[in-house]
């Protein structure tokens, strides 16, 4: 199917993700099947497991961009394919191991797979997958991939050791909490879009994918962070409040907490801290990062990441790809409401 043959109907269609995911169809059968062969194993708990959060659902970005990044230098082929099941194996690793680390109970919609098998098994099989994401990118052949997605994996590995570090520390600066979401989401965006464009054969062009990868990661952490102020669980398929009951400190709360009064300030203090946080906290919380704007404000900051993400794909040739990436990034935003 070619885009341009797709692009008539894309009026019927309701996000850039369900555009995407209809462009590349073929390409992501092909990786579809990947996730499905390589995650098996004679150890039955191996593949009921991954098996279940993959037929989840979630929206495949990471492995989209990689194949967009390849499409928008050149084309993509079987080592696009290995490269982009890796990359979403990499990301569901760190789902598996996400949710033990931040106690959470829903993912994708459904239970996480540790509320159904366990901390231990989702934590193992996170390693599993771990591993045959190095082994789908060794079936690319290419030292240089090897080396972007292994340096992305301990870079995420970091962010969120960063991350446990900053628990309940209100007094974060900004540019600690960017460093921690460009290392622990960002990264790996970057690097999806880096090897997807060296697989494409369109090495001159990868950074300019890896900064607008880079981006749109950052962006998208930064709405993400938002939604668990307010999105609807029907939507995010995850429990809303999930990083304000692990003291996590967010952008929303940074802004809300200096915006706020110095009445407000002891709020803060004593609801982050996750010895002395009390139910009706997240309700205040969220009417305090609403009534100070710093939803908006937040949202605006995610904005700007999402149009460097679009400029840095300027130096693309022009192709309907390099449209829909652009596209990639308003969506990002747009999520927000
Ligand atoms: C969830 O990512 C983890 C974050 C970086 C916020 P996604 O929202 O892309 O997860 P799925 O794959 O669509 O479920
Ligand atoms: C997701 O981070 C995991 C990684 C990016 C490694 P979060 O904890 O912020 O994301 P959700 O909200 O659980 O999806
Ligand atoms: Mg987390
Ligand atoms: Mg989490």
């Amino acid at each position: 199917m070619t885009i341009t043959a797709t692009a008539r109907d894309s009026g019927n269609i309701k996000t850039v993700i369900d555009r995407l995911q209809h462009l590349l169809d073929d390409d992501l059968g092909h990786v579809e099947m990947l996730l499905r062969a390589r995650a098996k194993s004679p150890v039955d708990i191996i593949p009921d497991l991954s098996g279940y959060i993959v037929s989840a659902g979630g929206k495949r970005m990471r492995p989209m961009l990689t194949l967009a990044a390849a499409h928008a230098v050149g084309g993509a082929n079987q080592a696009t394919h290995s490269l982009a099941a890796a990359v979403e194996f990499i990301h569901t690793a760190t789902l598996l191991h996400d949710d033990v680390i931040d106690e959470s109970d829903l993912r994708r919609g459904k239970p996480a797979a540790k509320s159904v098998w366990g901390n231990s098994a989702s934590i193992l099989v996170g390693d599993f997958l771990f591993a045959r994401a190095f082994t789908l990118m060794v079936d690319t052949g290419n030292l240089d991939i090897l080396n972007i997605l292994s340096n992305a994996s301990s870079v995420i590995a970091e962010g969120e050791v960063r991350q446990l570090a900053a628990q309940g520390r209100l007094d974060l600066p900004t540019e600690d909490y960017l460093a921690i979401i460009e290392a622990k989401t960002a990264a790996l965006f970057e690097a999806a879009a880096r090897a997807g464009a060296l697989t494409g054969g369109g090495a001159e062009h990868a950074d300019a994918l890896a900064a607008y990868g880079k981006n749109l990661g950052l962006a998208f952490q930064i709405v993400d962070d938002v939604l668990d102020y307010g999105g609807a669980t029907s939507v995010i398929g995850k429990v809303v409040g999930d990083d304000f009951r692990e003291g996590k400190i967010t952008l929303p709360v940074i802004i809300a907490r200096r915006r706020g009064r110095s009445e407000d300030h002891a709020f803060w203090e004593r609801a982050l801290d996750i010895e002395t946080q009390e139910e009706s906290d997240l309700a205040r919380a969220i009417h305090l990062i609403r009534s100070t704007e710093a939803a908006e404000a937040t949202i605006a900051e995610a904005e700007a990441y999402a149009n460097l993400a679009k400029a840095a794909l300027k130096p693309l040739p022009d192709t309907p790809w390099r449209n829909v990436l652009g596209e990639l990034a308003d969506f990002c935003v747009k999520r927000a409401y």
